[in-house]
């Protein structure tokens, strides 16, 4: 299929703009009309394993580590994550009744597949999630789920992820049904935010504007730092990698709490730091932290909700407000948020945003 731009400026812009659309599609395939989780044939029994073993490259890496919070908090399996370079030469044991499950938007990551390669024939069932539904990855799987996101264009990934996301949060569901680990009211809970998402990011996309304006004067900064705890980490880790590939600043992500480790001596009047924090049972935490970055002169951008804000908005030097949201989904809207201050960011620096250097939208050798 011929895809063009739409009418935006980018590829990326254009693909940010549709995650309310794509993510409906990734729902409507999966969720049934009463509110179950359905696999295509033939399925996962979650009862049939004890252990998960998560394997990507890049973005799809970091789709992995936020789902390792949801399957082990939602459906209490213990989840290993790795990157595929690493995994496959490690060569690590498989014990009986591991899932081995893959992430890949192309389906033809050379290190994701040898990984996957290496899992045939040890791991109990070889699970993907791809964007292609023909790739090598996909027709290596024992089960291939598409996440929906339509071609992805844009070399920096971002429906792609927002997708990869919403299916392996509906496959921990899947899983916490299984085994009884959630109740039959905590699952609706869980499935009603799903279907909430693609309003909710269209509010999210219409404070562009705002982040418009951030974008500016974070274009003017050497390094950035983003911060984030629970399912935030790993979101802000994704932040922090928008921003390198399409902007070329130097960015790194940190777990909040490890702020003090080390980080924080980089810390000065220079240095903006991103704080992704809704406003959950963490919050208070997060706000600590951020406040040690402002008492030394950090320009803190808050991305929180109505309520955080009104907490915690105090001192800081830029904020973004986004719709309040159910905590476990949470990730999954603030990648918007995300994507949009790397987006902009880098059209302020006039880079090529749909093509940076270096860069390929597939990596099929090692
Ligand atoms: C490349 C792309 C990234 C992507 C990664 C993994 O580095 O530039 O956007 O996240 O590969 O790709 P995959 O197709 O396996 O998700």
């Amino acid at each position: 299929a011929r895809v063009d731009k739409a009418g935006h400026k980018h590829f990326m812009a254009k693909e940010i703009a549709e995650q309310p659309t794509v993510i409906g599609n990734a729902l409507a395939n999966y969720l049934t009309a009463d509110g179950h989780i359905a696999l295509p044939d033939p399925g996962v029994d979650f009862t049939a394993i004890d252990r998960l073993t998560l394997v990507a490259c890049g973005t799809a890496y970091y789709a992995c580590l936020t789902a390792k919070y949801w399957f082990e908090q939602i459906a209490r399996i213990p989840v290993e994550v790795d990157v595929a370079s690493e995994f496959r030469y490690r060569e690590p044991p498989i014990p009986d009744r591991t899932l081995a499950l893959f992430v890949s938007q192309s389906g033809e990551t050379a290190d994701t597949l040898a990984a996957l390669r290496y899992c045939e024939g040890k791991a109990a069932r070889i699970l993907s999630v791809v964007n292609v539904p023909e790739s090598s990855i996909a027709r290596e799987s024992d089960l291939a789920l598409p996440i929906h996101a339509g071609i992805e264009v844009g070399v920096a990934s971002t429906k792609a992820f927002t997708c990869q996301l919403t299916v392996l949060l509906m496959l921990a569901l899947k899983a916490a049904s299984d085994r009884g680990t959630l109740s039959e009211e905590a699952l609706a809970d869980h499935v009603s935010a799903l279907r909430s998402l693609p309003a909710l990011m269209t509010t999210a996309l219409e404070q562009n504007k705002a982040m418009q304006n951030t974008a500016r004067r974070l274009s003017e900064a050497r390094d950035v730092l983003f911060l984030g705890r629970g399912l935030m980490y790993p979101l802000a880790l994704e932040g922090a990698l928008k921003l390198k590939e399409i902007s070329y600043i130097h960015a790194e992500a940190y777990a909040s709490g490890e702020l003090k480790h080390g980080p924080i001596a980089l810390i000065d009047k220079h240095v903006p730091v991103v704080v992704m924090a809704p406003r959950d049972t963490l919050f208070d935490k997060t706000v600590s932290n951020m406040q040690e970055v402002m008492a030394r002169k950090g320009k803190v951008v808050l991305i929180s909700d109505a309520a955080g804000l009104e907490e915690a908005n105090e001192g800081v030097w830029a904020s973004i407000c986004m719709p309040t949201v159910h905590n476990a989904v949470a990730p999954i809207l603030y990648a918007l948020p995300a994507q949009l201050l790397a987006y902009h960011t880098a059209v302020a620096k006039g880079t090529d945003v749909d093509q940076p250097r270096n860069l390929a939208k597939s990596v099929t050798v090692e």
